[in-house]
């Protein structure tokens, strides 16, 4: 969900509009504005996208202090009653929320027998009536009131008529910014919505409140105690948020990718020696060397890039890695072994499994790194070191640059990790060759995009598609598969290459495609037996290769440049994103805002 807050001299209504607008990305099921002016509140609320919600405003809804709201619904469906803004009974105080209240039953119970009746299902709309009845003229000493009675996560903004000239903002577990303006503040839960207003950016930390006037702000935890938060500047574009000239975000993303990719190896090779230097892993070479295993923890897209790099760390460095979902790692009371380095991806830094995951492993003593590419975000803030992307904002839900971004920055840490181990200098520098190469065969592989989209309608509008690929295009095909479920809606499934004839053949046939991931490498023979396997049920072959596969085995290929072996499912992945890309075009969806899906999910 998104949330975003105005106070100042200007009118608030087309600040906070296009504020969620930028945010729209974190969920776009419902979206609403309150808007506090001439002594009264006033709510404007959607079942739907921002813009229904920008026609739905009446021009004369304006006023100098308002916040705002995009969700993606956790209690109940997406309808204007559980959009946010929610207000209590008499229409003084307005909330927005992010994050899940869990003990909002119980809560709502105690306000029900006191007679407060509700008008939506959401967790949220009990903040608003539990603040409203706080017995104080002080709207932020009631906030910080009622606070500590909550059990679960929050980022809040809260207003009141009573005093009409502030926003109070809390956190708890779910981001908070704060933008400071000449003479006007500005909240958000996501920097997106605050860098075409002002560079100066406070991040709250868990259990702080802030006031937020025209003239500037202050910050106190929950037991009022003042604390001392100075701006910091953020360094973001305001053009990457503009999709211009591609068509979607996703499409402007996947060509990013050579810039991308270029920003994230800047000054980080060293090819004298065959090494990466990443300054913020805070590892000594000593440390480097003691651990004995690397286990990655990310969600989604995040987990796949990190299964790819596991493998690119056990084969360089040779230690024995893998990566598991931070949802399912958390929930199964881990070991955490004090020799095992830990690492945590996320693009957003605010996927609340990965977060959580992150403090229960320091909780238990472990080391966790973090890859990430949102700076200063919550899972960024929290690891003991890391590696940031740079690979700039990614705005379209589905993770495309960053994905990339994030192998790369594997493949960094890995042969950092592998040239204080047991690689050569010559392997090293190979290595470094092969990744300063990688932006421009990225460029070329962009230009198969026509190729690409001529192909995506044979095999990527089926009802079903199989992807497989063995040993490193096995994550490959993993991450393919979800691009086109994704954007596309259509049912793909991966399988390691080598796994398709214990169960998976039996959906081989003409109707369900095949896309193969088949590098020219040590199982290049291998896979084109299980190609054989497929075409003998009569199943129809796209293959990603170095090189064009007989007919016999494959009814199209996409030729992809060859990088450095260890290297190749960098690049392997790309064309798949167009492929899914073009599919979603054809198949006329929304393709930066699929459905049921939010950017980053900062609940549990
Ligand atoms: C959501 C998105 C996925 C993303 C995952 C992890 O589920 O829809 O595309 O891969 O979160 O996000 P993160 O920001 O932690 O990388």
């Amino acid at each position: 969900c998104g949330i975003v807050g105005y106070v100042g001299p200007r009118d608030c209504v087309p600040i906070l509009l296009e504020g969620l607008a930028r945010l729209e990305y974190r969920g776009y099921d419902s979206a609403g504005v309150a808007v506090v002016g001439k002594g009264k509140l006033r709510v404007r609320k959607v079942k739907g996208r921002v813009g229904q919600l920008t026609q739905d405003v009446p021009a004369r809804l304006s006023g100098p202090v308002g916040i705002g709201h995009t969700r993606w619904a956790t209690h109940g469906v997406p309808s204007e009653q559980n959009a946010h803004p929610h207000v209590d009974g008499s229409g003084r105080v307005a909330v927005v929320h992010n994050g899940v209240i869990e003990n909002a039953e119980e809560l709502r119970a105690k306000l029900i027998a006191n007679g407060v009746e509700f008008v939506s299902e959401t967790d949220t709309e009990v903040l608003a009536h539990l603040i409203a009845a706080v017995d104080v003229d002080d709207i932020e000493e009631a906030v910080r009131r009622v606070l500590p009675e909550i059990v679960g996560t929050y980022g809040i903004a809260v207003v009141d008529t009573r005093q009409p000239d502030r926003i109070i903002a809390a956190r708890n577990g779910s981001p908070v910014i704060l933008g400071v303006g000449d003479k006007e503040l500005f909240v958000a839960s996501d920097v997106m919505a605050l860098v075409r207003h002002t560079s100066q950016v406070v991040h709250l930390e868990d259990g702080e409140v802030a006031v937020l006037t025209a003239d500037g702000f202050s910050t106190r935890t929950l037991d009022a105690t003042v604390t001392t938060r100075p701006p910091t500047t953020v360094d973001v574009e305001d053009d990457d948020y503009q999709a211009e000239g591609y068509g979607h975000f996703m499409r402007k993303e996947i060509h990013d990718q050579p810039t991308a990719v270029e920003r994230t190896l800047r000054g980080r090779l060293d090819d004298r020696f065959g090494t990466a230097h990443l300054g913020g892993l805070n590892l000594t070479p000593r440390e480097s060397r003691e651990f004995k295993r690397v286990k990655i923890l990310g969600c989604g897209s995040a987990h796949y890039a990190g299964q790819i790099g596991a493998q690119l760390i056990e084969e360089l460095a040779r230690v024995p890695a893998d990566s598991e979902p931070a949802s399912e790692f958390r929930y199964r009371n881990p070991l955490i072994d004090p020799d095992t380095l830990y690492v945590a991806v996320s693009q957003s830094g605010e996927t609340y499994d990965t977060l959580a995951t992150v403090q229960e492993i320091q909780r238990k003593g472990g080391r966790v790194l973090g890859v990430v590419n949102a700076v200063g975000s919550s899972i960024a803030r929290q690891c003991d070191g890391g590696i940031y992307l740079h690979a700039g904002p990614e705005i379209s839900v589905t993770s495309t640059k960053a994905f990339t971004v994030t192998t790369v920055d594997f493949a960094l840490l890995a042969l950092h990790l592998a040239r204080v181990r047991d690689l050569s200098p010559a392997d090293g520098q190979r290595l470094v060759r092969g990744l300063r190469a990688l932006p421009s065969q990225i460029g070329e592989i962009l230009k198969l995009e026509d190729q690409i989209a001529g192909l995506a309608q044979e095999y990527g509008t089926c009802p079903n598609v199989m992807f497989i690929g063995r040993v490193r295009g096995w994550p490959v095909a993993r991450e393919g598969a979800l691009k086109l479920k994704e954007v596309s809606y259509v049912h793909a499934e991966a399988y390691p290459a080598s796994e398709l004839k214990h169960g998976p053949l039996a959906l081989i046939s003409p109707e369900t495609p095949t896309v193969a991931i088949v590098p020219d490498d040590e199982l290049y023979d291998k896979n084109l037996t299980t190609l054989g396997e497929i075409k003998a049920r009569g199943g129809r072959i796209l293959a990603l290769a170095h090189r064009e596969l007989p007919s016999a085995l494959a009814d199209h290929t996409i030729v992809v440049p060859r990088a450095e072996p260890e290297l190749d499912p960098i690049l392997l992945g790309i064309p798949l994103q167009m492929l899914a890309y073009h599919a979603a075009v054809l198949l006329g969806h929304d393709v930066d805002h699929p459905r049921n899906l939010a950017k980053s999910v900062t609940v549990e």
